[in-house]
């Protein structure tokens, strides 16, 4: 035990040296309108839709399509994702275009005749992806709330996929990577295996992606979900032994929910309800930070991290417990979120010595009193924003590409409870709340959020990162309210995250300095590097003068641009 925490120490250790970004220094700064996505052409797009007169929503719709292409890891029609969105007026809507599970999945169904998880089963292949939402997410999105005509939405990312792009360093790279599982998991040979070395600067032309994106422009949903796109995907999971079926992409809907709004400390929050666990998790943790002096304690010192972790700890074994598909599992939502049982979570924790996880569980809210993921942020001129986080899950999804049609299939049935107790791919364990049942949607952190202050829109904020999502944004939110970073400064900072099992914190490299690590490793915390970076994220802070400042997360080739 003792040499298990002095290996941990010692490459602890080996974190620190790090150069430390400006945390003041503001990033792209513009007068009135602003995207900031995961790349720099689905950036573009969205700015060029506002330049035409197009609001923050129909720039969302482009940089959707526009990221399926240019940005295949998360971007993506086979996924799905969630919203949330602040009118100039000051109303707020949600919507929930996450996957659903289809007809014929079951609550054991990877699990083999023993009852053990057959491992990878619900991550890769056929059988891992959950009923597409995407496309219909951004009909419904549109047909509410958009401007432009839809076909003009669409067409940026017709004509990306048709004539080619070219791959950014990055991008060459894990096409690279992924290769192998591309060809292992398809069941015929995608576009993006055409070179086995792609090189940064390669020019990508996806004839069978700008196809279908060409029927979604002209049919809308019944582009995707009816004739000829449906008709390859039901044969691609005929041939790989899927289950997505003709009916269930017939009917799958997404839903508007009410956002989750709570007031904390200064700031409204308007965030994600269930099924997505961001929006509750995110309050929680922010209301507990609100009784602490984190302005006095500094960023990322000792008793900062140390509450960090403390307070991520509970609001995750709540996760696990309560949180699930509100349309099939009764969340209590009200329960989580009271102000007093939040802090009641925090009885009996020690500022000096950390909390062994097994000795926290879940804890028990009040009833209601009656009951590779990559987001992108939006700010129009007329004020009205957008905060849009949407998945394949793993980056990449299944690796299954569609047949003839170009785009991956998600993963997502991996973000079920495969089986109580047992962890997903994020290391997340679930209960009941979160079994599969047919038609049902697996639990989210994806944390799409906005900000207001004294009434007025203050912040466009989410991240990727699975479970790491959540203490992204919580902790993007603290360095700009409680420690006075800019907007660039407060993404690009170094991260750390704790989700109560496994009993570590990861941090990034650099994120914690020598003097936190040591101090947190003496209270009784176990540290793990995490490598290629915890989260990616896209904020736009309202400046005092009304400009937009863009913040743009350095971890990956993300771009602001606007005007
Ligand atoms: N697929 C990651 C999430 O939804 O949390």
């Amino acid at each position: 035990m003792i040499l298990r925490r002095i290996s941990v120490f010692i490459v602890f250790l080996s974190l620190l040296g790090c150069a430390s970004p400006n945390l003041k220094e503001r990033g792209f700064v513009t007068e009135q309108a602003m995207v900031v996505s995961a790349h720099p052409l689905a950036s573009e797009v969205g700015a060029e839709v506002m330049r035409r007169g197009g609001n923050a929503v129909d720039a969302a719709v482009a940089v959707q399509f526009a990221l399926a292409v240019v940005y295949p890891d998360a971007g993506n029609i086979g996924g799905g994702g969630f919203l949330v969105l602040r009118q100039q007026d000051g109303t707020v809507d949600a919507l929930d275009y996450r996957e659903k599970a289809p007809a014929a999945a079951h609550r054991d169904m990877y699990l083999n005749e023993e009852g053990q998880v057959i491992e990878g089963l619900s991550l890769k292949g056929h059988l891992a992806a959950g009923v597409p939402g995407t496309v219909d997410g951004m009909v419904q999105l549109h047909e509410k709330y958009g401007s432009m005509p839809w076909h003009e939405l669409v067409q940026p990312s017709v004509e990306l996929a048709a004539k080619g792009f070219p791959l950014t360093q990055k991008e060459a790279k894990k096409l690279n990577e992924q290769r192998k599982d591309f060809i292992t998991y398809s069941t015929q040979r995608p576009e993006f295996i055409l070179k086995d070395n792609w090189q940064e600067g390669d020019i990508l032309r996806l004839p069978d992606l700008a196809r279908v994106l060409g029927l979604i422009r002209d049919n809308g949903r019944a582009g995707f979900y009816g004739g000829p796109t449906a008709d390859l995907i039901v044969a691609e999971m005929e041939r790989g032994g899927g289950i997505i079926s003709k009916q269930d992409l017939a009917a799958y809907r997404a839903a508007w929910r009410d956002p989750i709004t709570q007031q904390v400390g200064e700031y409204n929050v308007v965030s994600m309800p269930p099924p997505s666990s961001g929006g509750i998790a995110l309050i929680q943790l922010l209301t507990i930070a609100e009784e602490y002096p984190l302005e006095e304690w500094g960023w990322n010192t000792v008793k900062s991290a140390h509450l960090m972790v403390e307070a991520e700890r509970r609001v995750y074994a709540d996760r696990a417990q309560h949180l699930g598909d509100p349309d099939f599992y009764d969340v209590p939502v009200e329960g989580l979120l009271d102000t007093a049982y939040i802090s009641s979570r925090m009885t009996g924790i020690s500022l000096e010595k950390a909390t062994d996880s097994d000795t926290v569980s879940a804890g028990v809210p009040a009833p209601p009193e009656s009951p590779n993921t990559t987001h992108y942020s939006i700010v129009d001129a007329q004020g009205n924003a957008i905060s849009v986080t949407t998945t394949l899950n793993s980056s990449f999804g299944s690796k299954v590409f569609v047949g003839g049609a170009g785009f991956l299939l998600n993963n997502e049935m991996d973000d079920f409870s495969v089986k109580p107790g047992h962890p997903n791919s994020y290391g997340l364990i679930g209960e009941e709340a979160n079994a599969i049942a047919p038609g049902k949607r697996m639990l989210s952190s994806m944390t799409p959020t906005i900000l207001e202050k004294d009434g007025e829109l203050y912040m466009v904020v989410g991240s990727m990162g699975g479970s790491t999502i959540i203490t992204t944004v919580y902790q993007i939110i603290l360095n700009v309210t409680r420690h006075g970073h800019t907007m660039q400064g407060a993404i690009s900072a170094g991260r750390f995250h704790h989700q109560w099992k496994p009993d570590w914190i990861l941090s990034e490299w650099g994120a914690l300095g020598a003097g936190t690590g040591l101090g947190l490793w003496l209270k009784g915390h176990k540290i793990a590097p995490k490598t290629g970076g915890i989260g990616r994220a896209a904020g736009i802070l309202v400046l005092p003068d009304g400009k937009l400042e863009g913040g743009a997360d350095p971890r990956g080739d993300d771009a602001a641009a606007g005007f």
